[in-house]
């Protein structure tokens, strides 16, 4: 055979080879899309619209311990209202915003329309100040979400611009009390103010974010939940913390997460098998014993601790564990429920995914920028794949197609990776393979880690890819996915 031919054959062998390749790994993902449809469902909504009436507005409450605080907040109230609403329903959110700077909400993980999603300039214009705005959505996922603006978050979100969105379905169990815990940390000053040090370089700026120095629970710190004996709790948590990471541990109680960012685990987790990073929730199952060797337990503490450590911080609250609230035996119930703790059992396994070809790698990484610095801005800028967000392309993603995405960290910092309107699922961390039996919207990725996620878009339109430690996103490290 001549040399000019036998090329020809091995490049034909070789095509054969790469197109069935491809022809595979299509088969493979066509199946993960199937399952994922199957586990999401239809959408299906009821003529039903739920109204409700946010606004936003300068306030002084008694927050963080102290009696006065200037603060900003939704309907007058830190955290701002719990709205709650039936899966497959409709809310109609009439927003108004009285604040002195421009804003909008964004519901953090609610897969809405993207024309609702809050994102200035993207989806929507600013909400000016003394202006309105009209949310309408169905209600497609049920569980624990969240709403908080989408301007200027690193300030928006610290003084105090955020609320709870419980979405209930009708195969929920029947939980004796249902605890709501919404973290946060507040940095206070000698005054007892939110200290105003949003874009100081070295201040909130700094490489760590603003970590506070005063953890609160609904606002308060520790404050003190009752709960009866023997009683089946629900807890919702929500962490609203600009940078701070919390981990649960509930000594002597029998607790259990299962589910991860309003969705339903595949099975039961340990608390601390979850870093619960700005952004994330958890819901846990909590059976409170009913009593003690036959005694009553009437007065008993369980303490929630919080076993996170963060490296440094300029905030005095670093040692841990911390105790974040209690939960007091008072009276107890007639009937111990009995029933099990709700997962989901057809949540994708995706097994092979770590073996498809990476579609794309985001690189989260510090940059310095004399240009900036020089004109009297921050000299490090947080950068994803070198830029900046406006400096990026838009990431191209197709619709209704699998995608293994890398992303990896060039700094000795934690980075909480949010993707908006999907859910995705983590298949290795750092390098190793893992099994989350779950889908999320947020998830820490560590310092000098990495991460490879699965994903699947089911909704067009541009969505915000981006560290929801507030400094960070404010310094830039956000991108734009083009969903098609
Ligand atoms: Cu909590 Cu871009 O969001
Ligand atoms: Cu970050």
């Amino acid at each position: 055979m001549e040399i000019s031919k036998f090329g020809k054959c091995l490049a034909l062998v070789a095509s054969f080879f790469v197109s069935s390749l491809v022809f595979a790994v299509n088969l493979q993902t066509n199946e993960y899309l199937k399952e994922y449809n199957e586990y999401l469902g239809e959408n299906t909504f009821t003529k039903n619209i739920v109204e409700y009436n946010l606004t936003a507005a300068t306030s002084l409450l008694a927050v963080a311990g102290k009696k006065s605080v200037s603060t900003w907040s939704y309907n007058l109230q830190i955290p701002g209202p719990i709205l709650r609403v039936k899966q497959g329903d409709n809310v109609k959110i009439n927003f108004t915003n009285t604040l002195p700077v421009k804003t909008t909400i964004h519901w953090h993980g609610m897969r809405v329309p993207n024309a609702m999603d809050g994102v200035p300039i993207v989806t929507q214009k600013p909400v000016m100040p003394g202006a309105s705005f009209t949310y309408e959505f169905g209600l497609v996922d049920a569980g624990t979400y969240w709403f908080h603006p989408h301007v200027r978050s690193h300030e928006q979100v610290e003084k105090g611009l955020y609320g709870v969105f419980i979405v209930e379905s009708n195969e929920d169990p029947e939980y004796d009390d249902e605890i709501v815990l919404v973290l946060d940390d507040w940095l206070l000053n000698d005054e007892g103010q939110i200290e105003d040090s949003f874009d100081i370089n070295g201040g909130d700026l700094n490489a760590e974010g603003r970590l506070g120095n005063v953890i609160t629970v609904n606002g308060k710190p520790l404050p003190t939940f009752d709960v009866k004996a023997g009683a089946r709790i629900r807890l919702r948590v929500i962490n609203a913390s600009n940078a701070r990471n919390y981990r649960f541990k509930i000594p002597s109680a029998e607790a259990v997460i299962f589910a991860v960012d309003g969705n339903l685990s595949g099975r039961t987790l340990a608390l601390n098998e979850i870093n619960i990073a700005p952004g994330n929730r958890v819901d846990i199952d909590i059976k409170i014993p009913h009593s003690k060797e036959g005694n009553s337990i009437e007065g008993t503490i369980f303490d929630i601790k919080n076993t996170f450590f963060h490296r440094e911080a300029r905030g005095n609250i670093l040692k841990g564990p911390q105790v974040l609230a209690k939960l007091r035996i008072k009276g107890s119930v007639d009937i111990v429920k009995d029933f099990p703790v709700p997962l989901a059992d057809n949540v994708p396994k995706w097994s092979g995914a770590l073996k498809t070809p990476i579609n794309e790698t985001f690189s989260f990484d510090t940059k310095l920028d004399f240009g900036a610095f020089f004109s009297g801005g921050p000299l490090v800028s947080f950068v994803i794949n070198g830029k900046k967000y406006g400096e990026h392309i838009p990431t191209k993603m197709a619709l209704n197609q699998f995608q293994h995405y890398r992303i990896t960290n060039g700094t000795g910092l934690y980075h909480p990776i949010h993707f908006h309107g999907m859910f995705f699922k983590v298949l290795s961390r750092d390098g190793k393979k893992v099994d989350e039996p779950f889908f999320r919207d947020t998830a820490l990725l560590d310092y000098d880690g990495s991460l490879e996620i699965g994903v699947i878009a089911k909704d067009p339109g541009s969505w915000m890819m981006h560290c929801h430690l507030l400094e960070h996103s404010a310094l830039g490290m956000m991108t734009l996915i083009e969903v098609k």
